[in-house]
C-alpha cells in the first residue's frame, strides 16, 4: 500500500486496528485515555475537562470520550487493542504508550497480556508540576514500552528519561497546546527516533496528532486514528501547517 508521510483517519481504535494489514508498521507509539484522575469512582467519571484542565488550559480543547473505565475494564479493553495492535506491528517492532502512576501497574500488566515482551518504562518528568503539601508531588507521567518478540540490535542510543513541561495554550507554534493532555512535540520527537527512518508509526490515539507530527518531521512515515471528530480535525490542521512550516523550526 502507497501512503502519504502521515494520514489520521476518524475512526475507533479496535477497528480502525482491526482494518490494517497484519505486519504493516515498524511501531505502535501512542497515548490511549489513562481513565485515571482522582482515588474515588466520583473522580474518574468526570469529565476530561474537570480531571485534566489546570492553569492556562481552559482554552486548550474539548473533552473527549473513553476515560471512565475503572481499573480492570480499562485492563482488559488495553489488552483488547493491544492485541490487535501486536498483529499489525512487524516481529521485533515497537510499541510505546503512555500513562501516569495510577495506571502504571494495570499498563505493564496489559502490553504483556497484549502478547508484548515489556521492555521497560521512560519517564516523563513535568518540572513545573502542582506540588500540595504533605506529599511528594506527581511530577512524572511515564512511557510503558515493549517490543514484539526478541528484537535486533539496530539505530542509536535514546534517552531513559525525559524532563519537559507540558504543552501551554498560550505558546506559539506547533506545540501550542490544543488538547487537554497534549504531550510535548520535543519529547515525542526523540521517541520516534527508536524507528528506522522511513518506517511506519502507527497511533490509534492521536489526539491533538502530536506522535503522527513528531515521526513526519523525524522522516517516519506516520498513520492514526482519532474517534473525537473535533479533535481529528484540529490535528490534520496542526500537522499540515507545522510540516509546511518545518523548515523554519
Ligand atoms: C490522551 S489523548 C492523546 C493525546 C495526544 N497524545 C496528543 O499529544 O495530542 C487520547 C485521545 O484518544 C481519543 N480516543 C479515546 N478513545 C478512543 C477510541 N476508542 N478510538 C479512537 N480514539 C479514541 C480521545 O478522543 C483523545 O483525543
Amino acid at each position: 500500500m502507497t501512503m502519504p508521510l502521515w494520514r489520521l483517519d476518524d475512526a475507533e481504535a479496535l477497528a480502525w486496528l482491526a482494518s490494517l494489514d497484519t505486519a504493516a508498521a515498524e511501531a505502535v507509539i501512542t497515548d490511549p485515555p489513562y481513565s485515571s484522575g482522582g482515588m474515588l469512582r466520583s473522580d474518574r467519571t468526570n469529565t476530561t475537562r474537570k480531571k485534566y484542565a489546570r492553569n492556562d488550559s481552559r482554552t486548550a480543547g474539548d473533552d473527549f470520550h473513553g476515560d471512565n473505565r475503572d481499573a480492570r475494564s480499562w485492563a482488559y479493553w488495553m489488552t483488547l487493542w493491544l492485541s490487535e495492535a501486536a498483529r499489525v506491528v512487524k516481529p521485533g517492532g515497537i510499541c510505546a504508550l503512555f500513562t501516569d502512576w495510577r495506571q502504571l501497574p494495570a499498563a505493564t500488566d496489559a502490553l504483556q497480556a497484549g502478547g508484548w515482551v515489556w521492555r521497560g518504562v521512560v519517564p516523563w518528568i513535568k518540572p513545573d508540576a502542582r506540588h500540595q503539601r504533605g506529599r511528594y508531588a506527581q511530577a512524572a507521567e511515564f512511557l510503558v514500552w515493549g517490543t514484539n518478540g526478541p528484537r535486533p540490535i539496530v539505530g542509536d542510543t535514546l534517552p531513559g528519561y525525559y524532563i519537559a513541561r507540558a504543552p501551554r495554550a498560550a505558546e506559539n507554534g506547533p506545540n501550542k497546546r490544543q488538547h487537554l493532555t497534549q504531550k510535548p512535540l520535543d519529547v515525542v520527537r526523540s521517541i520516534v527516533q527508536i524507528v528506522e527512518p522511513g518506517g511506519l508509526v502507527i497511533d490509534p490515539f492521536a489526539g491533538a496528532g502530536t506522535t503522527l507530527l513528531a515521526a513526519a518531521m523525524e522522516g517516519r512515515r506516520a498513520w492514526g486514528c482519532e474517534n473525537h471528530a473535533g479533535h481529528a480535525a484540529k490535528a490534520r490542521t496542526r500537522i499540515a501547517q507545522a510540516l509546511s512550516q518545518s523548515v523554519l523550526l
